[in-house]
């Protein structure tokens, strides 16, 4: 296999994952490089898009070069690059609550406090989520922002792990986020959106009922262009 990767195609590089080295074109992600090598069974994935947080890695170069925390099927390869699967484990929170404050937070998460500002959490973030400023929001009650903050949350939980002093900011944000959703009035809600469904469902069915064949394929094709 690497004899191939070496004489058609892009240039190949060289990485190690979990000890074991492999050759892999450039470009190509961690996921991609492993799968050609045989070797996906190394690190764990989901979705290979990104959106589950599934296959968190810590990544180390031996030159220098910053290392750190990536999704693996994000993550291109590159020359020298020592891979370690980092796999994060789930970790259910405390239920929600109506109308959060910080009080109910502490209550629930006495960890708000302990803090340090390392902002070990930020970095670690694939999503680039201000995970720090987004803890310090909490001890505030600031939630509408955190809420904002965590908007695109993979939960990949990297910024649980590496929070030396179990903070649990990715915890934290989730329980806010849940909160705040409890808090919204659905019964209200859901009131208007029945009542605004059926009464469409009611036109259509009127009219697939009454209007003659030329019509009804003309909507169709209408709808289908749509
Ligand atoms: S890693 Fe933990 S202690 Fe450091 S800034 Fe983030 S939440 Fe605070
Ligand atoms: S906030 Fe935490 S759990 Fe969410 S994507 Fe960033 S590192 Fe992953
Ligand atoms: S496999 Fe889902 S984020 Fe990488």
């Amino acid at each position: 296999m690497s004899q191939n990767l070496e004489t058609a195609g892009p240039p190949t590089v060289e990485i190690t994952v979990a000890g074991k080295s492999i050759k892999a074109r450039e470009g190509e992600t961690i996921i991609h490089a492993l799968w050609q090598a045989g070797l996906g069974h190394e690190i764990q994935t989901g979705c290979v898009g990104g959106v589950c947080g599934a296959c968190t890695v810590t990544l180390r170069f031996k030159d220098g070069r910053r290392g750190g925390t990536d999704l693996a099927c994000l993550r291109p390869v590159e020359e020298g690059m020592e891979v370690f699967p980092f796999p994060v484990d789930a970790l259910a929170g405390p239920p929600p609550v109506s109308d959060p404050d910080a009080d109910k937070l502490r209550a629930v998460f006495p960890t708000v406090d302990r803090c340090t500002k390392c902002d070990n959490c930020t970095v670690a973030c694939p999503m680039d989520i201000p995970v720090m400023d987004s803890v310090l929001r909490m001890q505030k009650g600031q939630f509408e922002e955190v809420a904002e903050d965590f908007t695109t949350c993979i939960h990949c939980g990297l910024c649980r792990a590496v929070c030396e002093d179990k903070v649990l900011p990715h915890t934290m944000g989730l329980w806010v986020r849940r909160s705040l959703g409890r808090s919204v009035d659905h019964p209200a809600l859901d009131q208007t959106q029945e009542t605004t469904m059926s009464d469409q469902a009611e036109q259509e069915w009127e009219h697939l009922l009454n209007c003659d064949d030329k019509e009804r394929l003309q909507r169709a094709k209408a709808f289908r262009a749509e």
